[in-house]
């Protein structure tokens, strides 16, 4: 039965979690407050470094907020980063400028006794009182969301010490050291879902899960090391916050992985990358959770009729399910303002 909601209580993203068909679907998407914008480059010049920018809760939440402004979303994300948990278990982290993130590299059982037991509540306290900040001018009906990376994702950075391309460093430690690898991830884990409940009990509506790099292992290592620290997690989570809802993005892990965890971890939805086939986790997947994404960051920085085309076509493959509009991946930082205009205002006057 189609129960068509304008308004829910939380807004129109809650609503399509916990059940409710709406059309045009919510609008928000990855990355959103960030370089393509003048005025987050503005605050971001002012705070000097990019992590300080993260602990600001004056700041950050200033720019959780410019997108939500600028192009009336549906959702804010709290600006933050993945990164921010190694920080907050005593790991130090910076940017390099143009390159990326750094930091001290845990790589073996001395580093690894260097981490703290659990948060630095010095740090995270800082995310959530942005979040509480963020929540006491956003609108009611905008919902606000928290997240956080999962631990195989954040371990290939905190086990290289950087970025990779391959993951090789985290790879290679799982197989020369599975005892340590299991008890960086585990300690990850713990330390996840305690930041989760944070910034829940701040006033986040929903955390997202990133695994950006979860299509990077094979189909036994995507079972021991994405799903099941995710269901630790989220179970974990729940039995602090009984009905959290939470959002899972498995980044590249196909249709067969994606299945999997949703069904082991009972997600209220999947982000889908745009490599995910729309049809076939429609059938899939739409009957048990609703399915956020996939517009290629490429097509949205390109702009003109093929996204306009291409935002037609997703609507319809989506049409009749649970849909959250949204990219596949973050946006790209020289994505021109006016073609993210054009997306929102397609998707606003469809339905
Ligand atoms: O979506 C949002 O608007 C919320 C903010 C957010 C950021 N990072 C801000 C950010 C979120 C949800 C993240 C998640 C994140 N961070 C992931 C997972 C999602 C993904 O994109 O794959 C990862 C892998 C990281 C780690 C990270 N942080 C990297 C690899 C980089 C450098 C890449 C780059 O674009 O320069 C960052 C920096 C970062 N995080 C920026 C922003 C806006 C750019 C920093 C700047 O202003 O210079």
């Amino acid at each position: 039965m189609k129960k068509e909601v304008d308004q829910t209580r939380g807004g129109k993203l809650l609503g399509v979690l916990d059940g409710a068909l709406v059309s045009p679907p919510p609008v928000w998407f990855m990355r959103q407050a960030g370089r393509y914008l003048p005025e987050y480059r503005k605050v971001r010049a002012e705070a000097g470094g990019f992590v300080e920018l993260c602990l600001d809760p004056k700041m950050a939440a200033e720019v959780t907020l410019q997108p939500v402004r600028r192009f009336d979303l549906d959702a804010a994300i709290i600006f933050s980063d993945i990164l921010i948990v190694p920080y907050a278990l005593g790991v130090p982290l910076w940017f390099e400028e143009g390159e990326g993130p750094r930091l001290e590299p845990v790589h073996d059982r001395h580093s690894f006794q260097l981490l703290h037991e659990v948060l630095d509540r010095a740090v995270t306290g800082r995310v959530y009182e942005a979040i509480a900040a963020v929540r006491a001018v956003l609108p009611p009906d905008t919902t606000l969301i928290g997240f956080c990376g999962a631990p195989w994702t954040v371990a290939t950075y905190l086990i290289a010490g950087r970025g990779t391309e391959d993951q090789a460093p985290a790879k290679d430690l799982m197989r020369s050291d599975a005892k340590l690898f299991a008890e960086i991830i585990e300690r990850l884990a713990d330390a996840t879902a305690e930041h989760l409940v944070g910034q829940l009990d701040a006033g986040a509506d929903v955390v997202q899960i990133f695994d950006t790099w979860a299509g990077s292992l094979d189909a036994d290592s995507f079972l021991r090391w994405c799903v099941e620290p995710t269901v630790r997690i989220v179970s974990a989570v729940r039995r602090k916050k009984p009905g959290a809802r939470v959002i899972v993005f498995p980044r590249g892990a196909g249709l067969d992985g994606i299945e999997r965890l949703v069904a082991a971890c009972g997600a209220d939805a999947v982000s889908l990358d745009s490599q995910v086939d729309r049809r076939q986790s429609r059938a899939l997947l739409g009957g048990r959770c609703a399915l956020q994404g996939n517009l290629d960051p490429e097509t949205l920085l390109r702009g003109g009729e093929k996204l306009d085309r291409a935002i037609d076509e997703m609507l319809r493959d989506f049409s009749g399910v649970r849909h959250i509009f949204n990219l596949g991946h973050g946006i790209l930082k020289e994505t021109p303002i006016a073609h993210v205009e054009r997306m929102i205002a397609r998707v606003r006057r469809s339905g």
